[in-house]
């Protein structure tokens, strides 16, 4: 996982919680990086989960909350570092249906090595996007998060809702965006 997912993270600890949560956190993890990320470098997924357990164990709020917040502070940070993915986009079902055609191709172009998670996109009209979210990683709670940070984002009244799919043994998330 690139190390721009993890400085962003522990920049969200810092300001939500606070400096000393971070040494914390990476105290009770075992971290072959010893939490010292660059934003460029890429690191094991399995030390963000690490980190995200530690922080609901000493917060005492549920990982998917935990990993939802996130997403919503990954998308900020995005728009602040890539700009011009938003150029020409004034709409959160137009930006989000170009996510796996657009963004993430571009941001394979920038970093090669990239684990990008694959969205289907299953229905795109100007009322209703409906995105289904492929994964090893399994990061759903995440992908919740940055599609809410995207709403926000636009400032538009749009209605969320997720559901588990079972495909070839597969479990799934689907994302069903309706406008209101
Ligand atoms: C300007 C916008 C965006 C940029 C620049 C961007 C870039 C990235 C980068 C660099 C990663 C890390 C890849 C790695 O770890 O190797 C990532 C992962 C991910 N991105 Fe995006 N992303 C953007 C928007 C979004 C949005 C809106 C969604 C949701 C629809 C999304 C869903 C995800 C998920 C869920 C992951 C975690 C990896 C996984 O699920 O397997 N991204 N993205």
């Amino acid at each position: 996982m690139k190390g721009v997912v993890f400085t962003s993270f522990l920049e969200m600890v810092e300001s939500q919680f606070t400096a000393d949560m971070v040494d914390d956190i990476i105290d009770d993890c075992d971290l072959p990086s010893c939490g010292a990320y660059t934003a460029v470098g890429t690191y094991p997924h399995e030390e963000m989960v690490d980190l995200v357990v530690a922080l609901s164990k000493r917060s005492g709020i549920a990982i998917p909350d935990l990993l939802r917040a996130y997403g919503q502070h990954l998308f900020a940070h995005f728009f602040s570092t890539h700009p011009s993915f938003f150029a020409n986009v004034h709409d959160a079902l137009s930006f989000l249906a170009g996510i796996e055609v657009i963004i993430h191709a571009e941001v394979l172009k920038l970093y090669p090595d990239a684990q990008l998670p694959r969205f289907e996109t299953e229905h795109h009209s100007p009322q209703r996007l409906v995105l289904l979210y492929h994964s090893s990683r399994h990061f759903e709670d995440l992908a919740e998060g940055l599609i809410a940070g995207c709403i926000m984002h636009f400032g538009e009244k749009i209605e969320l809702h997720r559901e588990t799919v079972e495909n070839q043994g597969q479990r799934q998330e689907r994302f069903i965006l309706t406008r209101t």
